[in-house]
């Protein structure tokens, strides 16, 4: 199986997206979004803090209307078998820079906003699985599908690849604190229900490759000791791969867990379509491809489209 993922895109911006084209041409049999797909609060005035929800939600539809009629997106999504495109989100598709919805003055002052986003990036999901479909994405902010006052926490999926692959679509956002000021005992990423629920689909598959697919990189964990502990314990016995973004650069590594335990693995893409520092620096234009096959995995990073980084593990060791 092949999986084609990137992150990072902001196309009010930069309107030209070849990197779809690209993926297109390899063929992928999935392609997953990790984070940034649009960026709320670059080139928003006012800010999306200031925002009443009305604005909000009119200014959320505009972005991610954006990214939907982008043609090569489109096409891309559109030759994608119906189901096979998964998207999650960093800070800059939920709130805005560094955003954090797990702090309860954060909720008080922007739930109505943390409401919308969600709903939203259900929505593009909802999307993305009918391969953007005219009307697929409702026309209006208005429409009810972004108004329900009850609406929950974004799912956050264990995916049945394969007998022997899983796909963990985590959220990153909902439950996160923030650092500062916050003791390392009480800070988290994903809060308790979300990694109770990951680590029973993990541990209920002993034997196959998880995927975790991840908004920050590994190293935007390490203010988080116990949801790092966790990730690490889970993967010195499962064969675990981050797939991340976030950093609008390629990358990969390995983080060790000891003799006889398997190390956790990343592969870092980001910065599809967007500059280095977002609106300044170099454009970048990357995604990354995995290979999941029966004795290994093959991981490729692509910067416009040559081959930047690449690594096998092999599944028995898990071991490069
Ligand atoms: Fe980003």
């Amino acid at each position: 199986m092949r999986i084609a993922f990137a992150s990072c895109v902001f196309t009010e911006l930069y309107p030209d997206h070849p990197v779809w084209g690209w993926i297109a041409a390899r063929q992928p049999d999935r392609v997953v979004l990790l984070g940034d797909s649009t960026y709320f609060d670059i080139v928003a005035t006012p800010h999306p803090r200031d925002m009443d929800d009305w604005a909000f939600a009119q200014h959320v539809h505009q972005r991610y209307a954006g990214l939907i009629a982008q043609p090569q997106f489109a096409a891309l999504v559109g030759a994608m078998p119906p189901g096979t495109v998964d998207a999650i989100w960093d800070d800059h598709d939920f709130l805005w820079d560094n955003s954090t919805g797990g702090d309860r003055d954060m909720r008080v002052v922007h739930g109505g906003k943390i409401r919308l986003a969600t709903a939203f990036l259900e929505a593009f999901r909802a999307a993305l699985r009918q391969q953007l479909a005219p009307g697929s994405f409702p026309l209006a902010p208005g429409d009810p599908a972004f108004w329900n006052m009850n609406q929950p926490p974004l799912t956050a999926a264990a995916l049945q690849l394969a007998p022997d692959l899983m796909l963990h679509l985590s959220d990153g956002r909902t439950n996160r604190t923030r650092t500062f000021l916050v003791p390392e005992s009480k800070r988290t990423i994903f809060g308790d229900a979300q990694k109770a629920a990951f680590a029973q689909a993990i541990t209920n598959a002993p034997q196959a490759v998880h995927l975790w697919a991840s908004g920050s990189t590994i190293a935007g964990y390490q203010h988080y000791t116990k949801d790092l502990a966790w990730l690490m314990g889970l993967a010195a016995q499962q064969r675990i791969l981050v797939l991340s973004g976030d950093i609008h650069r390629n990358a990969l590594d390995a983080f060790t867990n000891g003799p006889n335990l398997f190390p956790l693995h990343e592969a870092t893409s980001s910065g599809a379509a967007l500059k280095d520092a977002v609106v300044a620096g170099v454009v970048r234009q990357n995604f990354g491809i995995v290979d999941i096959g029966p004795q290994q995995v093959d991981i490729s990073l692509f910067k416009r489209n040559r081959l930047e980084h690449s690594r096998t593990i092999f599944r028995q060791p898990w071991l490069p």
